[in-house]
């Protein structure tokens, strides 16, 4: 359970956390369509505090809006403001963000087009998404019977409210089933993504990903993971793949905001590895860890441009 903290950005202001309370008719409640962040700060060896890639979650933030035909109130910078004081108000040094911006009450119809587009931003401790363990030794991971959403069913390029029961009903499925995450096919049967992260393999020391023309969320620790492939010189592949690559590959490993990255040693009881080393965290996959890490929380201080200080 998520611990309550003192304040809450709602509208522009900054109120106590139990006060932040909507109506039970707000828009977004009953048919989903909301816009969302997360986004990470990490406290970093020099003991001061950053927020990941700020800028880029807040363009996605605003892209989503402009995709759903969503005007925001505030802009970009406000937002971006609101971001460093929820952290600032809450005296959080490490912390995780969720920007919404939502449709607030009015009209009940779909349509709805006059209800005000509210915004909020909330933040909350939260430690490894997968666990501590998942982080060092992978997860367990299922290929869901639930496929991603057809790319003209939805907004795959949008991180929406709605969307996300696709990827609860996928996360529900491999949790009761005993496995940690659900790794989801897109409707014609490739990769796509798991059901909150971004998924790569790596064969032959060639780091495959599925393309953006996919159905998948344009992660920005993809991003990440791509450029600093790039700057370890790992060729970098990306384009579509099925689950028999997944299953053959020498490394599968997920990144998200949340997961960060994430080994996976197994899918569907096949463990992940050539032979001798099968279900053993691969090196590129621990080389591209240890790199994120570094730069998240140590003191690689190769992309500056990454890191907003609060
Ligand atoms: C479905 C889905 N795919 C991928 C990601 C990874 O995106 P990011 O790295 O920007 O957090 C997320 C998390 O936001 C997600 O929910």
């Amino acid at each position: 359970m998520v611990e309550k903290l003192q304040k809450i950005w709602l509208e522009g202001e900054m109120i106590p956390w139990d006060e932040a309370q909507i109506s039970i008719l707000t828009h977004t409640m009953h048919y989903g369509l909301g816009a969302f962040e997360g986004i990470r700060c990490y406290k970093r060896k020099d003991g001061k505090s950053y927020i990941f890639r700020l800028k880029e979650h807040i363009d996605r933030l605003f892209d989503s809006c402009k995709l759903t035909l969503m005007a925001p109130r505030f802009s970009r910078d406000q937002v971006m403001t609101a971001c460093a004081e929820v952290l600032r108000a809450n005296n959080l040094e490490e912390g995780y963000l969720r920007p919404l911006i939502y449709i607030g009450d009015g009209a009940m119809g779909v349509y709805a087009p006059n209800n005000p587009i509210r915004t909020a931003v909330m933040a909350w401790k939260w430690g490894a998404y997968l666990g501590d363990e998942a982080l060092k030794n992978g997860i367990r991971a299922k290929v869901s019977s639930f496929a991603r959403h057809h790319v003209n069913i939805s907004l795959a390029k949008a991180k929406l409210t709605g969307q996300y029961t696709n990827s609860v009903m996928a996360k529900r499925e491999a949790k009761l089933g005993g496995y940690d995450e659900a790794i989801m096919l897109d409707a014609t049967g490739y990769v796509s993504e798991a059901s909150g992260e971004n998924i790569f393999f790596v064969k032959n020391g060639v780091l495959h990903t599925p393309d953006l023309s996919c159905s998948i969320l344009e992660g920005i620790t993809r991003d990440t993971i791509i450029e600093l492939a790039k700057d370890e010189k790992i060729e970098v592949r990306e384009g579509r793949c099925n689950r028999e690559q997944l299953w053959l590959a020498d490394e599968v490993f997920l990144t998200g905001t949340a997961a960060e990255v994430t080994p996976v040693r197994e899918i569907d009881n096949r463990l992940i590895g050539p032979q001798g080393s099968e279900g053993i965290v691969g090196p590129i996959t621990k080389r591209l860890q240890t790199r994120f890490f570094d730069i998240v929380r140590g003191s690689d201080n190769s992309h500056p441009e990454w890191l907003t200080k609060i």
